[in-house]
């Protein structure tokens, strides 16, 4: 799958990850429709120009996700939508039990998984049925399918119980949704990134980020936003990858 020419569905494409992968694909000719809660999304389809379109859209909600999913399709003309890379997701840190003895709010894990793993399964079942219907390319290529997991997902630290098993169930998901949608000639792959500079990080204290860049073997520093980018491009331009989560952490083994 090429990126020239190609249109692809970015959620989370306000920020960070998101929004870098937007900035690479439009950058090798490909067009982009940027989705995101966050109504900034529109500045930035903006500055990236004439290859770009914004929505706003919750990825857990079923109606934003399939307008989404439509406007991508539009925008792609007579080709439709080639793929999407779904960056949209939350951080979220609380102890099963608090330092006064208390449980854990059981709304806020749920909302961590409604977020980070339905809102995953929400995005790619309506991208792979609208992806279905493309013309067949090289191989029977239809289309491919990147997801966002985390390395928390294999080593998740004390308070990470909801971030851990959201990124885990996107992590459980690759396999079964490539083997299903492989009649159809869809990739499916995941990346686990490991600690990037995002606005994301910035929710996690100064000291604690100083401690998980100083904690990555090599290189010795956060990962750049660009780099899950070049991994995004390399994914889709790759045919033999699929059902896989590729790792993409410097090394780093959460403690
Ligand atoms: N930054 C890291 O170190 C890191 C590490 C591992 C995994 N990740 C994962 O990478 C993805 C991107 O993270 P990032 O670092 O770019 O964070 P970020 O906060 O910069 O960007 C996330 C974007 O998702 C959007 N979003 C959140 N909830 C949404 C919803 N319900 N519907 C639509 N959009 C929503 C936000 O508005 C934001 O623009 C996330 O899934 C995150 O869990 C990040």
């Amino acid at each position: 799958m090429q990126l020239k020419d190609n249109t692809f569905l970015i959620t989370g494409a306000a920020s960070g990850l998101g929004a870098a992968t937007a900035e690479r694909i439009v950058a090798a000719g490909g067009r982009v429709m940027v989705c995101d809660l966050n109504d900034s999304v529109v500045a930035h389809a903006e500055s990236l120009g004439e290859s770009a379109r914004a929505c706003r859209g919750d990825v857990t909600s079923a109606v934003d996700m399939q307008a989404a999913v439509d406007a991508a399709v539009a925008l792609g003309g007579e080709k439709g939508m080639a793929g999407v890379v779904h960056c949209a997701g939350v951080v979220s840190v609380a102890k099963l039990v608090d330092r006064e003895g208390n449980p854990a709010d059981l709304d806020a894990y749920a909302r961590t998984v409604q977020i980070n793993l339905v809102g995953t399964f929400n995005v790619m079942r309506l991208a792979a049925a609208a992806m279905a219907g493309n013309a067949p390319g090289e191989d029977g290529e239809r289309g491919v399918i990147i997801n966002t997991a985390s390395v928390a997902a294999f080593d998740g630290q004390v308070g990470q119980c909801a971030y851990s098993a959201s990124k885990a169930g996107v992590v459980g998901m690759s396999l079964p949704a490539a083997r299903e949608l492989s009649r159809h000639g869809i990739r499916v792959m995941a990346i686990a990134p490991g600690v990037f500079q995002t606005p994301m990080m910035s929710e996690i204290p100064d000291e604690a980020a100083k401690a998980l860049a100083a904690s990555v073997p090599f290189p010795k520093r956060l990962g750049k936003p660009d780099e899950f980018a070049r991994l995004a491009e390399q994914i889709i331009g790759n045919p033999m990858l699929n059902g896989e989560v590729i790792r993409l952490d410097g090394g780093i083994r959460m403690q």
